[in-house]
């Protein structure tokens, strides 16, 4: 806003404030809500909605854990929206995929409902809110136009992410997702190697591809690459691997039945793939995963492992895990079990089954008493808990090449820093070192993070 010739001028900058429930998808996305406000409207990021002009909530619908407590978060900003009508409150992500026009029924102080393919027409809808004075709702699929709208990234740091492909075609049982996110679309080759060179030329050392099964990536390609003008997940990791001035990639999240042959070989191949990978196994009982549709048995997760290893020994596995899901019985927990002492895992994720409305497994009988679950749950976290320990412990009087990523969260005199593994690590160093990647010794493993000393 500007006052008349010859006063001072006076810049009103309004502000945007993202709460952000879920996975990383959620977490990217929430970035790039940011981004597209900055970019169309100046929008500036605040971290309290006490004083925000926009109050965003980005939500999950996973478990209904989540889902609930979008609701009450809500409740809390109804007092800022009677105290400041010209608030405007919106709601994106997964709950408002799945419930779309049902928040505003509920809730009817939201002024925005959008999903997370249509996160790029946020300013365009909070204009017609703005105009028309009635609730925008806005979740269509419109399959991978939201990349083409996007500013282009920013970086923040010597690490990024990229998002390659979105939404799910798997249909496990339990999930929401494809039902919110939509299915299986792969972004255009050309279109994420030029992002990762961009990104590449701003500094950006560490790379980490997105999607909720990156794995099945499909992205068109020139038939000069490809004969059959489609790469593979495989084909586009050796592509990133060239792109100079990367030195490490990551990947999250990947499904066990897309581990192609090519991909394990890439493991051989790209030695800038670091040596950690994510694969959700959700559970060890061959009839559990039938009823699960994960599309694979125990021995065969098991033998994806192996040949994994023999590609990159040594790789570290983290993995998914649902207990509770309708007729487990002991014996299937304790396959699960024996599968986690067989593979040994380094950190996972582990829940207990949450019955989504609209999935096939939410019309299953058998369902699990709530105290047999969470004995279950806590006797699988135990076990996932020692063999993190043990790991982090086989790192002692470990040298490792670490990427400094700020100032530690406890101590601002101590850096913080990655390792290949994906571990935090804290040491003591100069400031200067930042982005940058340094050789450590580990000295000390503690629950969540190690200690080191830099070496010079
Ligand atoms: N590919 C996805 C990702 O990016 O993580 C996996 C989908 S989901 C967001 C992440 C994890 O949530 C799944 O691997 C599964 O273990 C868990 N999950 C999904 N639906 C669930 C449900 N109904 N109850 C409990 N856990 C669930
Ligand atoms: Fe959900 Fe299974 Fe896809 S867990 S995200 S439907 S691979």
């Amino acid at each position: 806003m500007t006052s008349g010739p010859g006063a001072r001028r006076i810049e009103v900058t309004q502000k945007l404030y993202i709460r952000t429930f879920g996975c990383q998808m959620n977490e990217y996305d929430s970035d790039k809500m940011a981004d597209v406000l900055a970019a169309s409207d100046g929008l500036a990021l605040t971290d309290t909605p006490d004083d925000a002009d926009v109050i965003l909530f980005n939500t999950c619908s996973v478990r209904e854990k989540a889902q609930e407590r979008v609701f009450h978060d809500l409740g809390r900003v109804r007092a800022l929206k009677a105290a400041r009508p010209d608030v405007i409150i919106g709601v994106g992500g997964c709950v408002a995929s799945q419930e779309g026009a049902a928040i505003v029924a509920r809730a009817p102080y939201v002024d925005v409902v959008f999903g997370p393919q249509t996160l790029h027409r946020l300013p365009a809808l909070i204009r017609a809110r703005r105009e028309s004075g009635a609730p925008q709702v806005d979740i269509t699929f419109p399959a991978i136009e939201k990349f083409d709208h996007l500013p282009p990234p920013r970086v923040e740091g010597a690490a990024a992410f990229v998002s390659i492909m979105e939404g799910c075609s798997k249909y496990c049982s339990f999930c929401v997702v494809p039902y919110t996110r939509g299915e299986e679309v792969s972004r255009p080759l050309d279109d994420v190697l030029t992002e990762v060179a961009d990104l590449a030329d701003q500094g950006v050392r560490e790379l980490t591809l997105l999607g909720q099964n990156v794995n099945a990536y499909r992205g068109t390609c020139s038939a000069e690459d490809d004969a059959s003008g489609i790469a593979d997940f495989a084909m586009l990791l050796d592509y990133v691997a060239e792109v100079p001035g990367l030195e490490r990639i990551r990947y999250t999240t990947s499904h066990p039945k897309e581990m192609s042959a090519r991909l394990v070989d890439a493991y051989r191949r790209v030695p800038k793939l670091v040596s950690q990978l994510h694969l959700p196994v959700q559970s060890g009982s061959d009839r559990v995963l039938a009823a699960m549709k994960r599309g694979y048995t125990a021995l065969e997760y098991k033998s994806i492992v192996r040949r994994l290893r023999a590609a990159r020994p040594g790789l570290s596995l983290s993995s998914d895990f649902i207990v509770g899901f309708p007729g487990e019985t002991d014996a299937d927990f304790e396959a699960t079990l024996k599968l986690v002492d067989d593979v040994g895992f380094d950190g996972s994720f582990s829940f207990l089954y949450s019955a989504r409305p609209g999935t096939p497994a939410a019309d299953l009988p058998g369902a699990v008493p709530d105290d047999v679950k969470k004995a279950r749950l806590a006797r699988l976290q135990a076990r996932l808990d020692a063999q993190y320990a043990a790991a982090s412990q086989a790192m002692v009087g470990s040298r490792q090449r670490v990427l400094v990523t700020g100032h530690a969260a406890r101590d601002r005199r101590e850096l913080a820093a990655r390792t290949d593994n994906n571990r935090v690590v804290n040491f003591a160093g100069d400031a200067s070192l930042i982005g940058t990647y340094v050789d450590v010794v580990v000295t000390h493993a503690l629950p969540h993070s190690l200690r080191a000393d830099a070496l010079r």
